[in-house]
């Protein structure tokens, strides 16, 4: 039926009217203050006016949004309702942390809830479209955006973007859910040498195999729609890219939302060297599937003469208007176009303690500990002179990370307020060294400097009279995200050298990490006894890192991402190939595949993560060792917990293809459960294999098993040891 009231609206509308659908606006301009009489703001106002603007992004709250809408209702011809989109990245005013740290809880109820919660809040504020799941796989930390992704693996980050599109749309579009964006399509998180924006030069196998899965996950699942991406692919950048949005998205999985551009990538094809101009790089645009533009104008400006002069089909603007009428028709905008405005709804919603309560949950699960020597960890609750030092302990906007642009500053919970909530210790603050944002802020790298040497001494005055230091460093929010590539991975500033300094006054040091990226940190993993793992963590960061520091939360994050002991080993993943020359056995030998200056292992791999629990393994079971044509293998290992907490164990599956029609990884994830695991008790965590399981991009170019010896093996991390084998024959 919906495509039946889709045809009935596409017959009414004029040429001009269909490209207005394909026309979004960014609108930054005051849309409740006078009418603007010049400039950009008049000219989109007078276009919104006729009917020549599909979508608006970044118009948020009910009132202004409601006057956007009853202008495209009332005051154009056919009254067709915008669709208004916003990144919803991590939350809207209650941020919950960056994804990177979610998917380090390799909780998905608790992910698609978090994405629940952020679509709610977004929802009561007018929006009905967020611009996320960003599922884009990377390897390279220096990439700023990889605080946006759920980190290197593309089976965990499948499952994420399933969860999040979950939880974003909900299982029908109610007013308090939003249609989701699975973005950037694709291959945006290889950008060479983690410049961002940078060229994107890969393998089929690796676009295929380790880049799309997550794409087509969020399809299966039902995503409504789909971004671009600034990159460019084989040469063609990926707004122009009719292989992946016409052949692949659209055809092979069959896709039936539409797909915005990513801001201005349709004007960027002419710096690429793929567009002559404005006109050229619309009609190529539009001809390899891109059905709405984010603020380049090209379709605005050049589509309709594309069209009259022969060089864009009226097919192909009709297929792309059709897909934006329908969301609008699912979205129920039709049916109401004011079906999200609501203000009393919205003030009882904002901020609400259900949302605090939420995010604080998803903040406890997505700490990692990374380590904990002499069990440091927990502090004990009284009678003890802690010293905190660290000016990240004392921020309000740092832990809300990067890319929350509908949360205020100062609005999280900083680690001292976490830590004041706790009152049994004497504590003290010396934040050691500043720091300072730059201005403009979104711009200039944020930096971490010391105002004078003072501030050192004191912090390590404060260390000498403590028990236990804690040492809050890392990275501003601000300094990862769009734009924040780094090339040194390292703490950023004097923080290295004030850890250092500190570490000679008080050892007895825990240092807990803010930061939105992995971290190179090899000083800090050889001397410190306790490291944790907090990211950014949100609204509620500093009541979360309390409680994990105090154990009245036991911590089972496990890493989604590759931990280096220098950017020289960047990019470094744990599911890589063996090469010709893997390690040798004699020493001697300096032709292998390795540097003469670092190990290749990484400082923390894939998976890892501790607890104030112990697990052991055992008993690692197959029902059967040949997996035959549509079989399956059921495999059983038993996960002891050997201390005297319960926790919670990610109990992980990886497998090996031994030899292949291409070559593959080392080890894969296939499976993984997160199990709650009482202290002295064993329990036994199943898993099935099938076909699917051990299906790759082959040779052939199709998605395939091939017959042959796998490996399998279980643990608590991609190092896991308990191996079993079996074979596949079809
Ligand atoms: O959604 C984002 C995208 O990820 C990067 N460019 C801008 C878009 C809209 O804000």
């Amino acid at each position: 039926p919906i495509d039946r009231k889709v045809d009935s609206v596409l017959k009414l509308m004029t040429l001009e009217e269909k490209v207005g659908q394909m026309n979004q606006y960014n609108g930054f301009w005051d849309v409740t203050g006078p009418v603007p009489k010049d400039g950009q703001a008049a000219k989109k106002y007078e276009n919104l006016k006729k009917g020549l603007v599909g979508s608006m992004l970044n118009v948020r709250g009910v009132k202004d949004v409601r006057a956007l809408q009853k202008i495209a209702v009332e005051e154009t011809r056919l009254g067709i309702p915008l669709i208004f989109g916003f990144d919803v990245v991590h939350g809207y005013k209650t941020v919950s942390p960056i994804p990177l740290a979610e998917a380090a809880s390799w909780d998905l109820e608790a992910m698609k809830k978090s994405a629940e919660i952020a679509a709610a809040e977004a929802a009561v504020s007018g929006l009905n479209w967020t611009f996320a799941p960003m599922v884009d796989i990377s390897r390279d930390a220096r990439w700023g955006r990889v605080m946006e992704g759920a980190g290197e693996d593309p089976y965990l980050g499948s499952q994420i973007a399933i969860a999040r599109v979950k939880g974003f749309q909900g299982d029908k579009l109610d007013e308090f859910h939003i249609a989701a964006c699975t973005k950037h399509f694709a291959g945006y998180g290889f950008a060479e040498s983690g410049r961002d924006y940078n060229t994107v030069d890969i393998s089929d196998n690796t676009l295929h195999n380790i880049i799309l899965p997550p794409f087509k996950a969020t399809v299966d699942a039902g995503v409504l729609t789909f971004m671009n991406s600034f990159n460019e692919l084989e040469g063609i950048p990926a707004t122009g890219n009719a292989y992946l949005q016409r052949n692949l998205l659209k055809g092979e999985w069959k896709f039936d939302g539409f797909v915005v551009s990513d801001w201005g990538s349709m004007g960027e094809m002419i710096a690429h060297g793929y567009a002559k101009d404005m006109k050229d790089a619309a009609m190529k645009a539009a001809n390899a599937g891109s059905d709405m533009d984010m603020e380049s104008y090209g379709y605005l400006n050049h589509l309709v003469t594309l069209v009259k002069e022969g060089k864009v089909s009226e097919d192909k603007i009709n297929d792309a208007v059709r897909r934006i009428l329908k969301v609008k028709f699912e979205l129920g905008l039709f049916e109401n176009p004011y079906k999200y405005c609501d203000e009393n709804r919205e003030k009882q919603n904002i901020g609400k303690k259900e949302f605090q309560d939420g995010v604080l949950d998803m903040a406890k699960k997505s700490i990692v500990l990374l380590k904990n020597e002499n069990k440091l960890l927990p502090l004990k609750k009284s009678g003890q002179k802690i010293a905190v030092i660290g000016a990240l302990a004392n921020d309000k906007t740092s832990p809300l990370g990067s890319w929350r642009i509908g949360a205020d500053d100062n609005t999280a919970i900083s680690f001292l307020e976490g830590m004041a909530a706790y009152k049994g210790n004497q504590i003290t603050y010396e934040k050691g060294a500043d720091v300072a944002l730059g201005e403009p802020r979104f711009m200039v790298e944020t930096k971490i400097n010391t105002t004078d040497k003072s501030s050192f001494d004191k912090a390590i005055a404060a260390a000498k009279q403590a028990d236990v230091v804690i040492m809050v460093l890392g990275e501003h929010g601000l300094q990862t995200g769009e734009g924040r590539s780094r090339s040194d991975i390292t703490l950023p500033g004097v923080q290295q050298e004030l850890l250092e300094a500190v570490y000679k006054a008080n050892p007895n040091i825990v240092l807990v990490l803010q930061n939105g990226r992995p971290l190179a940190i090899p000083w800090a993993a050889k001397n410190i006894p306790a490291i944790v793992e907090a990211w950014h963590l949100g609204t509620q960061s500093g009541h979360a890192i309390a409680q994990v520091l105090y154990g009245d939360y036991n911590p089972s994050g496990k890493l989604p991402m590759t931990f280096p002991r220098n950017v020289g080993q960047v990019p470094i993943y744990y599911n890589y190939k063996n090469t010709g020359r893997p390690s040798t056995d004699n020493p001697e030998s300096v032709f292998w595949s390795h540097y003469t200056d670092i190990e290749n292992t990484p400082l923390y791999p894939f998976g890892h993560g501790l607890s104030y629990s112990t697990f052991e393994y055992s008993n690692l079971k197959l029902d059967t060792k040949s997996l035959q044509k549509n079989g399956k293998i059921k495999v059983t290992v038993d996960v002891k917990n050997t201390s005297s907490v319960d926790g919670k164990e990610v109990v992980q599956l990886y497998i090996r293809d031994l030899v292949a029609s291409v070559t593959r990884p080392v080890r894969e994830l296939k499976g993984f459960e997160l199990a709650e695991i009482k202290a002295g008790q064993t329990k036994t965590v199943s898993f099935t294999i099938d076909e699917k399981t051990i299906e790759f991009y082959s040779a052939n170019k199709i998605w395939e098993a091939e017959a042959g010896d796998f490996q399998l093996f279980v643990g608590g991390s991609s190092t896991a040891t308990l191996q079993a084998d079996f074979n596949y024959s079809n």
